[in-house]
């Protein structure tokens, strides 16, 4: 079977989308996550954009062992440079340098001729050769690009240095048949083309990124660049999931290998949404909620008599197990470990005794204790070393009753190390406390979006809450969870305040160093 690699740029074009904004202990949990998951290639981010990016890219190159990671630079010294910084002690530097190829963009954003665009390309390749043993080149909007151009300027980075070629679709225009061509015509063309790996990038934005990037593979790409759940900029890019669970359904037609340990698939989908608030659409294909329901009474009959009259795929091969309820209200600590353990949590010893003492708070409020709900306390014990918050909510209360006015009640800390007490009134339960929330914080607070899910089934489901606000014109994203969703919409509201605050806190630090 033929390899195909798998390059994960959820870090990097996922986290670049709207309204996704992923802390550096966030983003180390993913790119773990991704190593598990078996990607080739992971994209940590844009080191020279922010010094919270260099610091994600530099610990994540510093812990990943069994994936290459890399990090994105323009086509200029200054970002190489960073970029060395930021990857250098990674297993196998790997730099992700770019140059838009196409008409539009060199004409318009560039504002450079096609020469000069050649000559700027073949020095950022040269000059990353002399740190990077692996240097991967992509011609931005290379599908609007001329093929004959792209022709000319492969030739010179591959004899500039470069091991990966990069076609992207970066504005998802292309049809599968256009893309595949366009594979097939480098392969032809391309003079040194067998030396380096040829790689496709596609948005979604006409709903055909994976199968543009199958096309590719079928026409002689090695590597396809793809996210978890599909996020990317605008409408996402090609779904990892979908793509790796493709090539093994239908292994008999492609007969093609992506490495990737499909048990894993579930995790990683639940982890990104989780993380990044953006909720999966319940029919997306393999991850979605209903990806495995039968509804129609005839689907369920065939269903009961042979699975296979409608299931070409099993939850089982996702990762998604119904695994016995095997704690409850009287579980001990040594049951509750070996559970972390098997659902592949690494804690300490203080993270396991912490997450223990919100199981037993839960259990005595929840008639069941669900696999969501024991992913939500590991989760959150994993990622509790993220900075402290500088506004803590101690306590939340709403009055509200059909025909009075909603009052809410908040007590919570401030910077100041001061605890307040505040109580305003809104249209709603959610609005007075959005509303008493804005009084503890005295900034000017929009509420652009706000979603409130269940995790799990039962009415006694946990809560989550996200809300997208813009604070002092920042626009921020905030979540949380909660058996009530109340408390929940309190907490993510304070978490988007505070992942902010926090930021700018440790720009304040590196300044001061
Ligand atoms: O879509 C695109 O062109 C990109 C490049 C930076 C590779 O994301
Ligand atoms: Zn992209």
């Amino acid at each position: 079977m033929r390899r195909i690699d798998i390059f994960d740029t959820t870090l990097r074009d996922g986290e670049q989308s709207a309204g996704i904004n992923l802390n550096t202990v966030e983003k180390l949990e993913i790119a773990r996550q991704l190593e598990k998951l078996g990607v080739a290639v992971i994209e940590a981010g844009f080191p020279a954009s922010s010094p919270g990016d260099f610091e994600a890219v530099q610990r994540i190159a510093n812990t990943v062992k069994n994936s290459t990671v890399t990090g994105l630079a323009r086509a200029m010294k200054k970002d190489i440079d960073i970029s060395w910084e930021a990857l250098r002690g990674g297993e196998q530097p790997h730099i992700h340098v770019f140059l838009a190829t196409s008409p539009i963009h060199m004409e318009y954003k560039l504002k450079k001729t096609p020469d000069e665009v050649v000559d700027i390309a073949v020095d950022a390749v040269k000059y990353a050769k002399q740190f990077f043993p692996l240097v991967q080149w992509s011609a931005e909007d290379a599908f609007r690009s001329e093929p004959e151009f792209l022709v000319r300027i492969i030739n010179k980075v591959i004899a500039a240095g470069a091991t990966t070629i990069n076609i992207p679709d970066t504005v998802g225009y292309a049809t599968p048949q256009e893309y595949g061509a366009l594979f097939k015509y480098l392969k032809e063309n391309v003079t040194g083309v067998e030396k380096v790996k040829l790689s496709a990038h596609c948005h979604d934005d006409l709903g055909m990124a994976v199968a543009n990037s199958i096309a590719a593979v079928e026409n002689g790409a090695d590597q396809v660049e793809c996210t978890i759940n599909g996020i990317g900029e605008r409408a996402g890019n090609a779904s990892l999931e979908e793509i790796a669970v493709a090539m093994h359904i239908r292994k008999d037609f492609y007969n093609m290998d992506t490495g990737i340990n499909l048990q894993e698939i579930k995790r990683s989908s639940q982890l990104v949404s989780r993380l990044t608030g953006v909720v999966i659409q319940p029919n997306k294909a393999v991850v979605g909620k209903n990806a495995f329901a039968h509804e129609s009474g005839i689907h369920q009959d065939g269903m009961l008599k042979n699975r296979q009259t409608y299931e070409i795929i099993t939850p089982e091969l996702i990762g998604e197990t119904d695994m016995p309820l095997a704690l409850g209200k009287h579980s001990g600590r040594h049951a509750f470990k070996d559970r972390a353990v098997s659902m592949g949590f690494e804690l300490s010893d203080k993270q396991l005794n912490e997450a223990f003492d919100d199981f037993k708070k839960l259990a005595d409020r929840k008639k069941e204790i669900t696999e969501d709900d024991l992913f939500v306390l590991f989760t959150g014990q994993q990622l509790s070393d993220t900075d402290t918050p500088i506004y803590e909510l101690h306590n939340v209360q709403v009055q509200y009753g059909t025909s009075n006015i909603p009052t809410a009640t908040v007590t919570a800390t401030v910077p100041s190390g001061e605890t307040v007490t505040v109580a305003t009134t809104g249209s709603g339960s959610v609005e007075s406390i959005f509303n008493a929330l804005e009084l503890v914080i005295k900034g000017e607070v929009l509420i652009l979006d706000y979603r409130v899910t269940s995790i799990g089934k039962g009415r006694d489901a946990l809560g989550e809450a996200v809300v997208n606000l813009s604070y002092n014109g920042l626009e921020l994203k905030g979540r949380d969870v909660a058996q009530d969703v109340l408390e929940a919409s309190a907490k993510a509201y304070l978490n988007a305040i505070n992942r902010q605050l926090v930021r700018e806190r440790l720009r304040t630090q590196e300044l001061i160093k």
